[in-house]
Protein backbone atom coordinates (compact mmCIF):
# COMPACT_ATOMS: atom_id res chain seq x y z
CA UNK A 1 0.00 0.00 0.00
CA UNK A 2 1.05 3.77 -0.17
CA UNK A 3 2.15 5.12 3.30
CA UNK A 4 2.89 8.64 3.67
CA UNK A 5 4.07 9.90 7.30
CA UNK A 6 4.48 13.65 7.65
CA UNK A 7 7.23 14.10 10.65
CA UNK A 8 9.97 12.20 10.29
CA UNK A 9 11.45 12.69 13.97
CA UNK A 10 12.09 9.55 16.15
CA UNK A 11 8.67 8.09 15.93
CA UNK A 12 8.20 9.58 12.29
CA UNK A 13 11.18 7.66 10.85
CA UNK A 14 11.15 4.15 12.92
CA UNK A 15 7.15 4.00 11.09
CA UNK A 16 8.17 4.92 8.20
CA UNK A 17 11.55 2.06 8.02
CA UNK A 18 9.33 -0.45 9.65
CA UNK A 19 6.21 -0.12 7.41
CA UNK A 20 8.37 -0.24 4.46
CA UNK A 21 9.90 -3.63 6.00
CA UNK A 22 6.52 -4.64 5.91
CA UNK A 23 6.37 -4.51 2.58
CA UNK A 24 4.69 -1.00 2.06
CA UNK A 25 6.11 1.31 -0.84
CA UNK A 26 6.52 4.70 1.89
CA UNK A 27 7.59 8.47 1.54
CA UNK A 28 8.63 10.07 4.61
CA UNK A 29 8.07 14.41 4.66
CA UNK A 30 9.21 16.68 6.94
CA UNK A 31 9.39 20.45 6.72
CA UNK A 32 12.93 20.33 7.63
CA UNK A 33 15.00 20.43 4.66
CA UNK A 34 18.36 19.77 7.07
CA UNK A 35 16.63 16.52 8.26
CA UNK A 36 15.18 15.26 4.85
CA UNK A 37 19.30 15.88 3.44
CA UNK A 38 20.48 13.90 6.30
CA UNK A 39 18.08 10.95 5.68
CA UNK A 40 18.47 11.38 1.93
CA UNK A 41 22.33 11.08 2.30
CA UNK A 42 21.60 8.00 4.25
CA UNK A 43 22.09 9.44 7.51
CA UNK A 44 20.24 8.73 10.75
CA UNK A 45 20.34 11.87 12.71
CA UNK A 46 19.57 10.34 15.99
CA UNK A 47 20.16 6.75 17.61
CA UNK A 48 18.22 4.15 18.15
CA UNK A 49 19.49 0.38 17.96
CA UNK A 50 18.95 -1.30 14.75
CA UNK A 51 17.45 1.88 13.21
CA UNK A 52 20.53 2.99 10.80
CA UNK A 53 20.93 -0.47 9.28
CA UNK A 54 16.97 -1.02 8.30
CA UNK A 55 16.65 2.31 6.70
CA UNK A 56 19.46 1.53 4.70
CA UNK A 57 17.89 -1.56 3.57
CA UNK A 58 14.87 -0.67 2.82
CA UNK A 59 15.95 2.74 1.04
CA UNK A 60 18.33 0.44 -1.04
CA UNK A 61 15.64 -1.39 -1.41
CA UNK A 62 13.37 1.53 -3.61
CA UNK A 63 10.16 1.00 -0.71
CA UNK A 64 11.59 4.25 1.63
CA UNK A 65 12.06 7.63 0.26
CA UNK A 66 11.89 11.18 1.90
CA UNK A 67 10.66 14.66 0.39
CA UNK A 68 10.05 18.06 1.96
CA UNK A 69 7.14 18.77 -0.68
CA UNK A 70 4.09 17.53 0.89
CA UNK A 71 1.94 17.68 -2.51
CA UNK A 72 4.59 14.47 -3.36
CA UNK A 73 4.54 13.16 -0.16
CA UNK A 74 0.37 12.47 0.42
CA UNK A 75 -0.94 12.84 -3.44
CA UNK A 76 -1.94 9.41 -4.11
CA UNK A 77 -1.06 7.95 -0.40
CA UNK A 78 -3.58 5.15 0.78
CA UNK A 79 -2.58 6.08 4.64
CA UNK A 80 -0.92 8.96 5.97
CA UNK A 81 0.57 8.62 9.43
CA UNK A 82 1.00 12.01 11.56
CA UNK A 83 4.13 11.74 13.85
CA UNK A 84 4.98 15.61 14.16
CA UNK A 85 5.71 16.92 18.08
CA UNK A 86 3.12 17.38 20.48
CA UNK A 87 5.30 19.71 23.22
CA UNK A 88 3.88 20.66 26.10
CA UNK A 89 2.04 24.53 26.55
CA UNK A 90 2.92 25.90 29.92
CA UNK A 91 -0.09 24.86 31.62
CA UNK A 92 0.83 20.89 30.94
CA UNK A 93 -1.67 20.68 27.66
CA UNK A 94 -0.20 20.04 24.46
CA UNK A 95 0.77 21.74 22.07
CA UNK A 96 -1.55 20.67 18.42
CA UNK A 97 -0.33 23.02 16.14
CA UNK A 98 1.91 20.83 13.90
CA UNK A 99 -0.92 18.24 14.36
CA UNK A 100 -3.46 20.43 12.65
CA UNK A 101 -1.14 21.89 10.23
CA UNK A 102 -0.41 17.99 8.80
CA UNK A 103 -4.15 17.59 8.60
CA UNK A 104 -4.30 21.15 6.35
CA UNK A 105 -1.44 19.34 3.95
CA UNK A 106 -3.65 16.17 3.66
CA UNK A 107 -7.02 18.44 2.61
CA UNK A 108 -4.76 20.76 0.44
CA UNK A 109 -2.77 17.85 -1.46
CA UNK A 110 -4.98 14.36 -1.52
CA UNK A 111 -5.99 13.74 -4.91
CA UNK A 112 -8.67 11.01 -3.52
CA UNK A 113 -9.79 9.56 0.02
CA UNK A 114 -7.19 9.13 2.81
CA UNK A 115 -7.17 7.39 5.69
CA UNK A 116 -5.64 10.09 8.00
CA UNK A 117 -3.89 7.95 11.12
CA UNK A 118 -2.99 10.01 14.35
CA UNK A 119 0.56 8.32 15.57
CA UNK A 120 1.73 11.46 17.59
CA UNK A 121 0.34 10.88 21.27
CA UNK A 122 -2.92 12.96 21.42
CA UNK A 123 -5.86 14.27 23.84
CA UNK A 124 -9.14 12.29 23.40
CA UNK A 125 -10.98 13.78 20.40
CA UNK A 126 -8.32 15.26 18.84
CA UNK A 127 -9.76 12.60 16.11
CA UNK A 128 -12.74 14.76 15.80
CA UNK A 129 -10.97 17.77 15.43
CA UNK A 130 -8.74 16.62 12.66
CA UNK A 131 -11.76 15.44 10.93
CA UNK A 132 -13.49 18.28 11.27
CA UNK A 133 -10.25 20.70 9.84
CA UNK A 134 -10.23 18.14 6.85
CA UNK A 135 -13.91 18.90 6.12
CA UNK A 136 -13.44 22.35 6.60
CA UNK A 137 -10.40 22.84 4.03
CA UNK A 138 -11.46 20.18 1.82
CA UNK A 139 -14.77 22.20 1.58
CA UNK A 140 -13.19 25.43 1.28
CA UNK A 141 -11.26 23.37 -2.09
CA UNK A 142 -14.72 23.08 -3.40
CA UNK A 143 -14.97 19.67 -1.29
CA UNK A 144 -16.26 15.86 -2.82
CA UNK A 145 -13.52 14.16 -0.88
CA UNK A 146 -14.10 12.71 2.34
CA UNK A 147 -11.40 11.61 4.97
CA UNK A 148 -11.18 8.95 7.61
CA UNK A 149 -9.23 9.87 10.17
CA UNK A 150 -8.22 7.13 12.44
CA UNK A 151 -6.39 6.47 15.65
CA UNK A 152 -3.22 4.17 16.13
CA UNK A 153 -0.90 4.88 18.96
CA UNK A 154 2.10 3.75 19.34
CA UNK A 155 3.89 1.72 22.31
CA UNK A 156 8.29 1.95 21.55
CA UNK A 157 10.61 2.38 24.04
CA UNK A 158 13.78 4.13 23.19
CA UNK A 159 16.23 1.94 22.32
CA UNK A 160 14.15 -1.03 21.71
CA UNK A 161 12.08 1.19 19.39
CA UNK A 162 12.41 -1.16 16.30
CA UNK A 163 11.71 -4.54 17.48
CA UNK A 164 8.90 -2.71 19.77
CA UNK A 165 7.42 -1.91 16.34
CA UNK A 166 7.67 -4.77 14.53
CA UNK A 167 7.13 -7.46 17.24
CA UNK A 168 4.48 -5.21 19.51
CA UNK A 169 3.00 -6.33 22.55
CA UNK A 170 -0.47 -5.28 21.12
CA UNK A 171 -1.82 -3.03 17.76
CA UNK A 172 -4.33 -0.31 18.86
CA UNK A 173 -6.44 1.05 16.12
CA UNK A 174 -9.48 3.06 16.53
CA UNK A 175 -11.36 3.78 13.59
CA UNK A 176 -15.14 4.85 13.20
CA UNK A 177 -16.14 3.73 9.85
CA UNK A 178 -15.31 -0.26 8.27
CA UNK A 179 -13.45 1.23 5.08
CA UNK A 180 -10.78 3.00 7.57
CA UNK A 181 -11.01 -0.55 10.03
CA UNK A 182 -10.45 -2.48 6.54
CA UNK A 183 -7.61 -0.14 5.11
CA UNK A 184 -5.61 -0.40 8.59
CA UNK A 185 -6.22 -4.31 8.84
CA UNK A 186 -4.74 -4.48 5.25
CA UNK A 187 -1.50 -2.16 6.76
CA UNK A 188 -1.18 -4.30 9.60
CA UNK A 189 -1.32 -7.86 7.57
CA UNK A 190 2.33 -8.09 7.01
CA UNK A 191 3.24 -7.62 10.31
CA UNK A 192 0.69 -9.94 12.08
CA UNK A 193 1.70 -12.49 9.60
CA UNK A 194 5.41 -12.37 10.59
CA UNK A 195 4.71 -11.51 14.67
CA UNK A 196 0.92 -12.86 16.55
CA UNK A 197 -0.09 -10.62 19.07
CA UNK A 198 -3.48 -8.77 19.81
CA UNK A 199 -4.96 -6.73 17.55
CA UNK A 200 -7.65 -4.19 18.99
CA UNK A 201 -9.98 -2.94 17.04
CA UNK A 202 -12.05 -0.04 18.52
CA UNK A 203 -13.16 3.44 17.99
CA UNK A 204 -11.67 6.64 17.46
CA UNK A 205 -11.83 7.94 21.44
CA UNK A 206 -10.72 4.46 22.77
CA UNK A 207 -7.67 4.32 20.75
CA UNK A 208 -6.76 8.16 21.68
CA UNK A 209 -7.53 6.98 25.45
CA UNK A 210 -5.39 3.59 25.69
CA UNK A 211 -2.19 5.78 24.88
CA UNK A 212 -2.54 8.15 27.39
CA UNK A 213 -4.04 5.84 29.85
CA UNK A 214 -1.05 3.22 29.30
CA UNK A 215 1.85 5.90 30.04
CA UNK A 216 -0.04 7.33 32.61
CA UNK A 217 -0.06 4.11 34.46
CA UNK A 218 3.62 3.07 33.99
CA UNK A 219 4.05 6.74 35.00
CA UNK A 220 2.22 6.00 38.06
CA UNK A 221 3.75 2.16 38.92
CA UNK A 222 7.10 3.92 39.36
CA UNK A 223 6.00 6.76 41.70
CA UNK A 224 4.45 4.64 43.84
CA UNK A 225 7.46 2.29 44.37
CA UNK A 226 9.48 5.76 44.89
CA UNK A 227 7.16 6.44 47.58
CA UNK A 228 7.76 3.20 48.93
CA UNK A 229 11.37 3.84 48.91
CA UNK A 230 11.13 6.94 51.13
CA UNK A 231 9.10 4.70 53.85
CA UNK A 232 12.14 1.53 53.15
CA UNK A 233 14.41 4.53 53.75
CA UNK A 234 12.64 5.91 57.02
CA UNK A 235 11.74 2.12 58.43
CA UNK A 236 15.09 0.81 57.75
CA UNK A 237 14.09 -1.39 54.89
CA UNK A 238 14.86 -2.34 51.34
CA UNK A 239 12.70 -1.61 48.23
CA UNK A 240 14.63 -3.73 46.26
CA UNK A 241 13.29 -6.96 47.96
CA UNK A 242 10.06 -5.52 48.36
CA UNK A 243 9.27 -5.30 44.42
CA UNK A 244 11.61 -8.11 43.59
CA UNK A 245 8.40 -10.16 45.79
CA UNK A 246 5.29 -8.23 44.74
CA UNK A 247 6.38 -8.55 41.67
CA UNK A 248 5.97 -12.61 41.93
CA UNK A 249 2.48 -11.37 41.80
CA UNK A 250 1.66 -11.40 38.04
CA UNK A 251 -0.92 -9.04 38.75
CA UNK A 252 1.67 -6.95 39.58
CA UNK A 253 4.90 -7.63 37.40
CA UNK A 254 7.90 -6.31 38.60
CA UNK A 255 8.62 -4.26 35.43
CA UNK A 256 8.65 -0.70 36.15
CA UNK A 257 9.19 -0.96 39.83
CA UNK A 258 12.21 0.08 40.13
CA UNK A 259 12.86 2.82 42.17
CA UNK A 260 15.66 5.49 41.92
CA UNK A 261 15.61 9.02 40.55
CA UNK A 262 11.97 9.05 39.36
CA UNK A 263 10.93 8.78 35.32
CA UNK A 264 12.13 11.59 32.39
CA UNK A 265 12.29 11.64 28.93
CA UNK A 266 10.22 12.87 26.01
CA UNK A 267 6.89 10.94 26.88
CA UNK A 268 6.15 10.63 30.25
CA UNK A 269 6.80 13.70 31.98
CA UNK A 270 4.52 15.24 29.16
CA UNK A 271 1.78 12.24 28.89
CA UNK A 272 1.40 12.57 32.61
CA UNK A 273 0.63 16.33 32.53
CA UNK A 274 -1.33 16.10 29.30
CA UNK A 275 -3.74 13.72 31.02
CA UNK A 276 -4.22 15.59 34.17
CA UNK A 277 -5.08 18.56 31.59
CA UNK A 278 -7.44 16.37 29.11
CA UNK A 279 -9.27 15.13 32.40
CA UNK A 280 -9.86 18.53 34.02
CA UNK A 281 -11.07 20.09 30.58
CA UNK A 282 -13.87 17.09 30.95
CA UNK A 283 -14.42 17.88 33.89
CA UNK A 284 -12.73 15.12 36.20
CA UNK A 285 -9.80 16.03 38.41
CA UNK A 286 -7.05 13.43 38.29
CA UNK A 287 -5.80 14.19 41.89
CA UNK A 288 -4.10 10.48 41.33
CA UNK A 289 -2.15 11.51 38.46
CA UNK A 290 -0.94 15.23 40.03
CA UNK A 291 -0.13 12.54 42.93
CA UNK A 292 2.19 10.86 40.19
CA UNK A 293 3.82 13.92 38.90
CA UNK A 294 4.50 15.24 42.45
CA UNK A 295 5.71 12.08 43.42
CA UNK A 296 8.65 12.70 40.29
CA UNK A 297 9.55 16.34 41.62
CA UNK A 298 10.42 14.65 44.63
CA UNK A 299 12.51 11.97 43.37
CA UNK A 300 14.33 13.98 41.27
CA UNK A 301 15.41 16.24 44.64
CA UNK A 302 16.24 13.29 46.29
CA UNK A 303 19.88 13.22 45.45
CA UNK A 304 20.38 17.28 46.12
CA UNK A 305 19.08 16.00 50.03
CA UNK A 306 21.10 13.19 50.55
CA UNK A 307 24.40 15.23 49.42
CA UNK A 308 23.15 18.30 51.92
CA UNK A 309 23.12 15.49 54.91
CA UNK A 310 26.58 13.67 54.14
CA UNK A 311 28.47 16.46 52.52
CA UNK A 312 26.52 19.50 54.32
CA UNK A 313 27.18 22.78 52.31
CA UNK A 314 27.57 22.00 48.39
CA UNK A 315 29.14 25.70 47.62
CA UNK A 316 32.57 25.07 46.01
CA UNK A 317 32.16 21.27 46.37
CA UNK A 318 33.38 18.84 43.91
CA UNK A 319 30.90 16.33 42.68
CA UNK A 320 30.98 13.66 40.01
CA UNK A 321 27.60 13.36 38.43
CA UNK A 322 27.53 9.81 36.45
CA UNK A 323 25.12 9.71 33.57
CA UNK A 324 22.84 12.02 32.06
CA UNK A 325 21.25 10.27 29.26
CA UNK A 326 17.05 9.96 30.69
CA UNK A 327 17.93 6.01 30.93
CA UNK A 328 20.82 3.87 29.84
CA UNK A 329 21.02 2.94 25.62
CA UNK A 330 20.08 6.10 24.28
CA UNK A 331 21.72 9.50 23.84
CA UNK A 332 18.17 11.51 24.87
CA UNK A 333 18.46 14.06 27.38
CA UNK A 334 14.72 15.57 27.04
CA UNK A 335 13.52 16.03 30.43
CA UNK A 336 16.48 14.13 32.07
CA UNK A 337 16.16 13.93 36.13
CA UNK A 338 20.18 14.66 35.71
CA UNK A 339 19.49 17.75 34.52
CA UNK A 340 17.45 18.87 37.16
CA UNK A 341 19.80 17.74 39.81
CA UNK A 342 22.74 19.50 37.34
CA UNK A 343 20.81 23.04 37.66
CA UNK A 344 19.88 22.33 41.41
CA UNK A 345 23.62 21.75 42.75
CA UNK A 346 24.89 24.48 40.15
CA UNK A 347 22.19 26.91 41.79
CA UNK A 348 23.80 25.64 45.13
CA UNK A 349 27.53 26.32 44.38
CA UNK A 350 28.81 23.09 43.62
CA UNK A 351 31.97 22.56 40.75
CA UNK A 352 30.22 19.33 38.68
CA UNK A 353 32.12 16.70 36.20
CA UNK A 354 30.10 15.26 34.29
CA UNK A 355 30.40 12.16 32.47
CA UNK A 356 28.10 10.33 30.33
CA UNK A 357 29.26 7.23 27.85
CA UNK A 358 27.22 8.83 24.55
CA UNK A 359 24.87 12.03 25.77
CA UNK A 360 27.81 14.55 26.36
CA UNK A 361 27.13 15.67 23.29
CA UNK A 362 23.57 16.98 23.62
CA UNK A 363 24.30 19.02 26.56
CA UNK A 364 27.98 20.62 25.56
CA UNK A 365 27.69 24.42 25.55
CA UNK A 366 24.75 24.32 27.72
CA UNK A 367 26.26 25.06 30.87
CA UNK A 368 29.59 27.56 30.42
CA UNK A 369 30.61 26.20 34.60
CA UNK A 370 30.22 22.30 34.10
CA UNK A 371 33.07 20.52 33.19
CA UNK A 372 32.06 17.52 30.82
CA UNK A 373 34.88 14.86 30.79
CA UNK A 374 35.33 11.62 28.42
CA UNK A 375 36.24 9.05 30.96
CA UNK A 376 33.99 8.37 34.29
CA UNK A 377 37.50 8.12 36.06
CA UNK A 378 38.22 11.99 35.24
CA UNK A 379 34.96 13.12 37.02
CA UNK A 380 34.99 11.13 40.47
CA UNK A 381 39.10 12.05 40.72
CA UNK A 382 39.25 14.17 43.44
CA UNK A 383 35.50 14.96 44.01
CA UNK A 384 34.13 15.25 47.28
CA UNK A 385 30.78 13.10 46.26
CA UNK A 386 29.42 11.00 43.31
CA UNK A 387 26.45 11.22 42.06
CA UNK A 388 25.02 8.27 39.63
CA UNK A 389 22.21 9.50 37.82
CA UNK A 390 21.67 6.89 34.83
CA UNK A 391 22.38 3.36 35.16
CA UNK A 392 24.52 2.41 32.90
CA UNK A 393 26.27 -1.02 32.62
CA UNK A 394 30.11 1.10 32.87
CA UNK A 395 29.40 2.20 35.77
CA UNK A 396 27.84 -0.92 37.52
CA UNK A 397 31.74 -1.92 36.74
CA UNK A 398 33.18 0.32 38.52
CA UNK A 399 35.14 -1.49 41.75
CA UNK A 400 34.61 -0.32 45.06
CA UNK A 401 38.29 0.27 45.60
CA UNK A 402 38.85 2.15 42.91
CA UNK A 403 35.70 4.35 43.62
CA UNK A 404 37.24 4.76 47.59
CA UNK A 405 40.39 5.60 45.69
CA UNK A 406 39.89 7.94 43.24
CA UNK A 407 37.17 10.19 45.55
CA UNK A 408 38.38 12.72 48.11
CA UNK A 409 35.50 12.21 50.70
CA UNK A 410 34.07 8.76 50.59
CA UNK A 411 30.68 9.88 49.60
CA UNK A 412 28.33 7.97 47.12
CA UNK A 413 24.67 9.15 45.99
CA UNK A 414 23.54 6.02 44.21
CA UNK A 415 20.11 7.74 42.54
CA UNK A 416 19.97 4.23 40.47
CA UNK A 417 20.65 1.59 43.04
CA UNK A 418 22.81 0.56 40.63
CA UNK A 419 26.12 -0.89 43.45
CA UNK A 420 25.66 -3.22 45.92
CA UNK A 421 25.15 -0.37 49.05
CA UNK A 422 26.84 -3.07 51.69
CA UNK A 423 29.56 -3.68 49.21
CA UNK A 424 30.80 -0.21 49.11
CA UNK A 425 30.43 0.24 52.98
CA UNK A 426 32.92 -2.63 53.19
CA UNK A 427 35.44 -0.06 51.18
CA UNK A 428 34.78 2.49 53.88
CA UNK A 429 32.51 4.49 51.86
CA UNK A 430 29.50 6.33 52.72
CA UNK A 431 26.89 5.20 50.57
CA UNK A 432 23.14 7.28 49.95
CA UNK A 433 20.98 4.27 47.91
CA UNK A 434 16.92 4.67 46.97
CA UNK A 435 15.00 2.89 49.39
CA UNK A 436 17.51 1.04 51.00
CA UNK A 437 18.96 0.97 54.76
CA UNK A 438 21.43 4.45 54.97
CA UNK A 439 24.88 2.91 55.89
CA UNK A 440 27.62 5.65 57.29
CA UNK A 441 30.72 5.09 58.25
CA UNK A 442 31.09 5.35 61.94
CA UNK A 443 32.76 8.30 62.66
CA UNK A 444 33.31 9.80 58.99
C1 LIG B 1 7.81 5.21 27.16
C2 LIG B 1 6.94 3.95 27.23
O1 LIG B 1 7.63 2.90 27.94
C3 LIG B 1 6.58 3.46 25.83
O2 LIG B 1 5.71 2.34 25.91
C4 LIG B 1 5.89 4.60 25.08
O3 LIG B 1 5.57 4.23 23.75
C5 LIG B 1 6.83 5.80 25.02
O4 LIG B 1 7.15 6.21 26.37
C6 LIG B 1 6.12 6.89 24.26
O5 LIG B 1 5.12 7.41 24.77
O6 LIG B 1 6.46 7.15 23.09
P1 LIG B 1 10.45 5.68 26.85
O7 LIG B 1 10.14 7.13 27.06
O8 LIG B 1 11.37 5.29 25.75
O9 LIG B 1 9.07 4.86 26.58
O10 LIG B 1 11.12 5.20 28.20
P2 LIG B 1 10.87 4.09 29.33
O11 LIG B 1 11.75 2.93 29.09
O12 LIG B 1 9.43 3.83 29.53
O13 LIG B 1 11.45 4.88 30.61
C7 LIG B 1 10.88 6.14 31.00
C8 LIG B 1 11.52 6.67 32.26
O14 LIG B 1 11.12 5.90 33.39
C9 LIG B 1 13.05 6.64 32.26
O15 LIG B 1 13.54 7.87 32.77
C10 LIG B 1 13.40 5.50 33.21
O16 LIG B 1 14.64 5.68 33.86
C11 LIG B 1 12.25 5.57 34.18
N1 LIG B 1 11.98 4.28 34.86
C12 LIG B 1 11.55 3.20 34.16
C13 LIG B 1 12.15 4.19 36.24
O17 LIG B 1 12.53 5.18 36.92
N2 LIG B 1 11.87 2.99 36.87
C14 LIG B 1 11.44 1.90 36.18
O18 LIG B 1 11.20 0.85 36.82
C15 LIG B 1 11.28 2.01 34.80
Amino acid sequence: MKVSVIGVGHVGLITAACMADLGHDVIGMDDDRSKIETLASGEVPFYEEGLAALTTKVVGEGRLRFSTDAAEAVADADVVFICVGTPSRDDGSPNLSYVQAAAASVATHATSSVVVAEKSTVPVRTGERIRHALALQTQSRGGGIVHDVVSNPEFLREGTAVEDTLRPDRVVVGADSARAHEVMRRIYEPLLARHACPYVATDVRTAELIKHASNAFLATKISFINSVARICELAGADVQTVADAMGHDARIGRAFLNAGLGYGGSCFPKDVKAFIHIAAELGYDFGMLRETDRVNREAIQWPIRQLRRLVWNLADKEIAILGVAFKPGTDDVRDAPALEVIDALRAEGARLRVHDPVALEQIRGRYADVELVEKAEDALRGAHAVVVCTEWDEYRAIKPERLAELLTYPVVVDARNLWDPQELADHGLTVASVGRPQIEIPGA
